[in-house]
């Protein structure tokens, strides 16, 4: 008999040996924890489509940015919901709207244990529900909505957000708020650009987190999820925009995207696993269909290993908790 030539399961043969060769590894620095926070509330609040994450009180976020920061977390990522909504998103660029007044809270009690960051886009603040500001026939103006951005964005410069995440899928919104940021003197503000933003069915139970108002889809100005090289296209402008950092989202159905983003910028590439990905492992798992913590240390390692530097994961405390545990 003729032995094998190539035996690649002897890298594979113990424990040692497979630790010793792991391409991919998470740590807690790479992983951002997104947060809600609630205008009004005196209880944090359950969101009943994301078990185990909470509609926070300002109060309850100052905690979890504090137990985030003591598990090693990379960053915290706060969203907004305000108690009233209009036309134009007002509260979005008050300085004492929900957001503002959270991030200053936050980097009161956190310091610079973690990059506080905060989502940059209009829907939680409008009463349409729509990512920028509508035209007299309904369609969002995407210009119009550039001047909102760069006032929202003051806002959270002003309010001590470190890094801004551009959310809003509008085009030219990284050159005009980077803008806006430099000649106000905050030229040490990161952008995050949400570059490639898929329209998609997996934001469901974040419609509910942030007790969204909207009717209708995002298709006029979020990525057809057919579509690859235009989310790379959206990436490469964003650099040359000046974003710092880009995203693709979700992350578990855009692999692909992600990895054709890495090899295409030079500037950190970040994933976010959106409420869809959680919600759907939290139901598998709680039904006993799927191993809850070999499926979400997986999926993360997965979206690692396609390509992104950074996660934004609504796990991201509980993981980096595992995660040290492993070390
Ligand atoms: C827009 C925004 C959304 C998410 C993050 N930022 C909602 C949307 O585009 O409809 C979704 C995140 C998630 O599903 O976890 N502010």
């Amino acid at each position: 008999m003729s032995f094998p030539t190539h035996r690649p399961r002897r890298l594979r043969q113990s424990p040692a040996v497979r630790r010793l060769v792991r391409e991919t590894h998470l740590v807690p620095s790479q992983l951002v924890l997104p947060a809600f926070v609630r205008e009004g509330l005196t209880e944090p609040a359950a969101i009943s489509s994301m078990p185990g994450v909470q509609q926070h009180t300002l109060d309850s976020l100052r905690r979890a940015a504090a137990d985030a920061a003591a598990a090693g977390v990379g960053g915290i990522m706060l969203f907004g919901v305000p108690a009233t909504r209009d036309a134009t998103g007002s509260g979005a660029d008050d300085p004492q709207g929900i957001l503002n007044v959270a991030t200053e809270a936050v980097v009161a009690e956190v310091g610079d244990a973690l990059v506080v960051q905060t989502d940059l886009c209009l829907d939680e603040f409008t009463d349409h529900g729509h990512c920028g500001v509508l035209t007299a026939d309904g369609s969002v103006d995407n210009d119009a909505t550039l001047e909102r951005y760069t006032a929202m964005g003051l806002a959270q410069a002003r309010a001590g957000s470190a890094l801004l995440g551009l959310s809003g899928m509008m085009d030219g919104q990284v050159a005009a708020v980077r803008e806006a940021l430099d000649a106000e003197g905050f030229t040490d503000t990161l952008i995050l650009a949400y570059s490639a933003k898929y329209a998609g069915a997996f934001y469901g139970p974040f419609r509910e987190a942030v007790d969204s108002q909207l009717k209708g889809d995002r298709r006029t100005y979020q990525l057809d999820p057919g579509n690859g090289r235009e989310g790379v296209k959206e990436a490469l402008l964003d650099v040359e925009e000046g974003a710092d950092i880009v995203m693709v989202k979700p992350a578990m159905p855009y692999l692909d995207v992600l990895a054709d983003v890495r090899a295409s910028v030079d500037v950190p590439v970040w994933a976010y696993q959106v409420s869809g990905e959680y919600s759907m492992v939290e139901a598998a798992s709680a039904n006993g269909w799927i191993d809850r913590r070999g499926a979400i240390l997986e999926s993360l390692l997965g979206i690692r290993r396609a390509g992104a530097d950074a996660i934004l994961t609504y796990w991201a405390v509980e993981a980096a908790g595992w995660l040290r545990d492993e070390l």
